[in-house]
C-alpha cells in the first residue's frame, strides 16, 4: 500500500521578539495575565521585507534539507494561510519559484488555524492515488498584520512563523510507516466568534481579526476530544499508544485540558505556545520541527497532529514516523 512518508521539517521566525512586558507598554495588559491566562511568554513579529511566502521559503528550505531531498523533485506544494502575500496568485506558487521548481502543482489552503491539518491531508490525499510523488506542506501565517493592536484581547495571543514538512509517497506493507489516518471536520454555524471583518468581496479590506475567546476555548476543548478519539478509532489504536501530540498552539489551558481529556500524561504534548503564541496555520509544524530538533520526537514514534480554527474548522492526523 501507498502511504506518505515524513522525510524532513523545517522552520522559520521573523528577526524581532516581542514580549508580554513589550505589549504592556502598548495596551492595559500584564505579563501576569497574559502567562496565568495563555501561557504565552513572547512572539515573533514579521518586519519589513518578512512575508508569509519569505518565512515559508525558509521553512520548506530547511524541511528540504534535513530530508536531503532536491527541491528540483518536488512536484507538489500546499501552503496553509490565512495571511497570503497577495488575494491572488497562491503563496504557494510563489515559494515554488523561490525554491526553484517548477511544472508541479502548487496551491494555498485556508482553514485558518487548521490549515496544515487540512493541507497534510490534501497532500497525503494525492500522494497516496499517484497525482504527485513528492510533496512539500506548509503552514506559514503573518497574523500581525490583520491583528488590531488597540484589542487586548486579541493583540496578545497571536504571532508570526512558518514550519514545513517533507512528504514522499512509498510502498509500505500494512502496518507500515506513514500518515495512518486523518479527520477533518468544518461547521460554519460559529463565523460570528473568530473571524477577520474584511475581505476583497465584501469590504475590499484586508480587515481585522475578531474573536470571542472565551466560546472559541470552549468549542476547542469538545471538538479536538472528538476528532482525536475518532482519529485513534479509524486505526484500532489507543491514546495510550500515542508517543507525542502534537498541538495547535493557541493556549497552554486548551493543551491541558485536551491531554486531560484523553488521558494523557501533560509531558507527551509539545508545547511552544510560549515562544511562539498562536501562529494560526504554523503553529503545529512549527512545534513539530521544535521537537523533532530537539531530539524529542524520534524515527518510529507515534505522532497526533491536532488543530482547531476559525470556520469552525477542525482535524487530527496520525503518523508512524
Ligand atoms: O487559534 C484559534 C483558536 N483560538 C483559541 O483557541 C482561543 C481560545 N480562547 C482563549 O485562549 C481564551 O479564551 C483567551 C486567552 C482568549 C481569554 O481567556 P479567558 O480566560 O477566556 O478570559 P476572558 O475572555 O473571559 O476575559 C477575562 C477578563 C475580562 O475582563 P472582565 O470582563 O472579567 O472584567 C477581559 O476584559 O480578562 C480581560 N482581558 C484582559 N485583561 C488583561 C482580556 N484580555 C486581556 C488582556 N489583558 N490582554
Amino acid at each position: 500500500m501507498i502511504r506518505s512518508q515524513i522525510r524532513g521539517s523545517g522552520s522559520a521566525l521573523p528577526q524581532q521578539v516581542v514580549t508580554n512586558a513589550d505589549l504592556a507598554d502598548r495596551v492595559e495588559t500584564s505579563d501576569e495575565w497574559i502567562v496565568e491566562r495563555t501561557g504565552i511568554r513572547q512572539r515573533y513579529i514579521a518586519g519589513e521585507g518578512e512575508t508569509t511566502s519569505t518565512l515559508a521559503t525558509e521553512a520548506a528550505r530547511n524541511a528540504l534539507a534535513a530530508a536531503d531531498i532536491d527541491p528540483a523533485s518536488i512536484d507538489l506544494i500546499i501552503l496553509a494561510t490565512a495571511t497570503p502575500d497577495h488575494t491572488f496568485p497562491a503563496t504557494a506558487t510563489q515559494v515554488q519559484k523561490a525554491l526553484g521548481c517548477r511544472g508541479g502543482i502548487a496551491f494555498d489552503v485556508h482553514a485558518v488555524c487548521s490549515g496544515f491539518l487540512y493541507a497534510l491531508g490534501t497532500a497525503d490525499s494525492m500522494l497516496r492515488t499517484g497525482m504527485a510523488k513528492r510533496a512539500v506542506v506548509i503552514g506559514a501565517e503573518t497574523f500581525s498584520r490583520i491583528l488590531d493592536w488597540e484589542d487586548r484581547t486579541t493583540c496578545v495571543l497571536f504571532g508570526d512563523g512558518a514550519g514545513a514538512i517533507v512528504l514522499e509517497a512509498e510502498d509500505v506493507t500494512e502496518g507500515g510507516p506513514g500518515i495512518l489516518a486523518t479527520k477533518l471536520h468544518a461547521d460554519g454555524e460559529h463565523k460570528e466568534l473568530l473571524y477577520v471583518d474584511g475581505g476583497p468581496s465584501t469590504t475590499g479590506t484586508v480587515g481585522k481579526l475578531r474573536m470571542k475567546g472565551r466560546e472559541v476555548f470552549r468549542h476547542a476543548v469538545v471538538n479536538l476530544a472528538e476528532v482525536l478519539g475518532e482519529t485513534l478509532d479509524a486505526v484500532g489504536l489507543q491514546a495510550t499508544d500515542i508517543d507525542w501530540v502534537v498541538p495547535h498552539q493557541a493556549n497552554a489551558r486548551i493543551l491541558d485540558a485536551t491531554a486531560r481529556k484523553l488521558g494523557l500524561p501533560a509531558e507527551k504534548v509539545i508545547v511552544t505556545v510560549d515562544r511562539h503564541a498562536n501562529t494560526s496555520a504554523a503553529s503545529v509544524p512549527l512545534a513539530f520541527d521544535v521537537a523533532v530538533r530537539d531530539g524529542r520526537i524520534k524515527p518510529g514514534d507515534l505522532v497526533m497532529f491536532e488543530a482547531m480554527g476559525g470556520g469552525f474548522t477542525w482535524g487530527a492526523s496520525l503518523v508512524r514516523l
